[in-house]
């Protein structure tokens, strides 16, 4: 499956401008066009990134990372997925990321998502829904999932995100209404952000192959 990730993280190259900042998602097939972003480095005014891992891999190819607050709106953001269906709705956060994910997502014009075959499925919820939750809210937070899906959520026990919260990870759904349950389960407090990304859908989805498929 790498090889599809590589094809589709290299195929998202085509999509980066002269003279932009380039928002980074995080994750394997991402860490693909982070290697593929360094060969145009010096064409680019800098990055956002989504994570301290994607960050730690972006400078160690000397490309600059930019705070978010300094640079206004992107023109491109650039994430894989864990789950993408027919209208590139997706489950995202495996790598626990999902809320600064979902913060670039929205500063972007452009939302490029780029993935392996095996992520597309007709209706999301086989994956796990990850759950950013405050701390402290973590039961209340899983009682109130349980009730409002009937889905099974388990804690990520050891998991810190990079802004210092735990992960529940969602069980057994069938997510026929996307933008439904992101927003109802964006209302209940100690919620940070939810792994569903349906009000704001990829724009683009690269599925890798030879050749790549765009969505
Ligand atoms: C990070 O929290 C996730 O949203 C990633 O975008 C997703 O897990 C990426 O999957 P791959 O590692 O398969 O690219």
């Amino acid at each position: 499956m790498s090889e599809a990730k590589r094809l589709a993280g290299e195929k998202a190259i085509d999509y980066v401008e002269d003279g932009m900042i380039v928002g980074v998602g995080t994750g394997s097939t991402v860490a693909y066009f982070i290697d593929a972003l360094a060969r145009i480095k010096d064409r680019l005014a800098g990055t956002v990134s989504s994570s301290e891992q994607s960050t730690q891999r972006l400078r160690a190819h000397g490309i600059e990372v930019l705070d978010l607050n300094a640079t206004g709106p992107l023109s491109l953001y650039v994430d894989g997925a864990d789950e993408c269906d027919p209208h590139r709705r997706l489950i995202k956060g495996g790598g626990a990321a999902l809320t600064r994910e979902k913060i670039i997502a929205e500063a972007s014009a452009k939302f490029i998502c780029i993935v392996d075959p095996a992520k597309r499925v007709d209706v999301l919820g086989k994956f796990p829904l990850p759950v950013e939750v405050i701390p402290m809210a973590r039961s209340l937070v899983a009682r109130e999932i349980l009730k409002l899906t009937g889905g099974q959520p388990v804690w990520r026990d050891g998991v810190v995100t990079d802004n210092g919260n735990w992960v529940l990870d969602v069980h057994g759904l069938s997510i026929i209404d996307p933008v439904g349950m992101e927003t109802a389960l964006n209302q209940i407090p100690g919620v940070v952000s939810v792994g569903l990304f349906a009000r704001r859908p990829a724009d683009v989805v690269i599925v890798g192959g030879e050749p790549p498929l765009v969505l």
